[in-house]
């Protein structure tokens, strides 16, 4: 979200036009050095938030609301991703920008309260072991 910000605020949100990569392929670059940080930091939070997600569905001391907020999370990430993918072929419209900033919201909301679901379960186990 923060290299997000600074990509708008900068107004360097075209810098690179394509997607999913830049046109240069896999590698940094210099002219489309941010751009590459926000979508690569995009991909591997989508993969961390969808295998915190399946590990959560499949660990038996996960309650429903980890399973919800984690699941969420998921939805959003992918929906983020993609949204990217839009607001670049629209050439930044306005009201896609704001949905993406909206999303990006919600998604922190999701993943902090997995987070604390994720410690209180945690605890739970410690407590009962002790
Ligand atoms: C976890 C995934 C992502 C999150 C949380 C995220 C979050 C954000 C946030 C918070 C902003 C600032 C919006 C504003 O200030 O109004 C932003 C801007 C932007 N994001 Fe993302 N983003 C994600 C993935 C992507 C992907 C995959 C792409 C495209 C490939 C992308 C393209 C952009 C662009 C082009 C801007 C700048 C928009 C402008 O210039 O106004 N984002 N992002």
């Amino acid at each position: 979200m923060f290299i997000g910000g600074y990509i708008s605020a900068a107004g360097l949100g075209l810098t690179c036009p394509e997607w999913p990569l830049c046109p240069n392929g896999v590698m940094p670059n210099d002219e489309y050095f941010i751009e590459w940080i926000h979508r690569t930091v995009a991909a591997t939070t989508g993969v961390l938030i969808l295998a915190t997600t399946i590990t959560a569905w499949i660990n038996k001391s996960a309650g429903k609301k980890i399973k919800f907020t984690s699941a969420f999370a998921s939805v959003l990430v992918v929906t983020q991703i993609t949204l990217g993918a839009l607001v670049i072929d629209t050439q930044l419209h306005a009201v896609l920008v704001a949905i993406h900033l909206g999303i990006g919201i919600l998604l922190f909301a999701m993943t902090l309260l997995t987070v604390l679901f994720a410690f209180k379960i945690g605890k739970q186990i410690i407590e009962s072991k002790a």
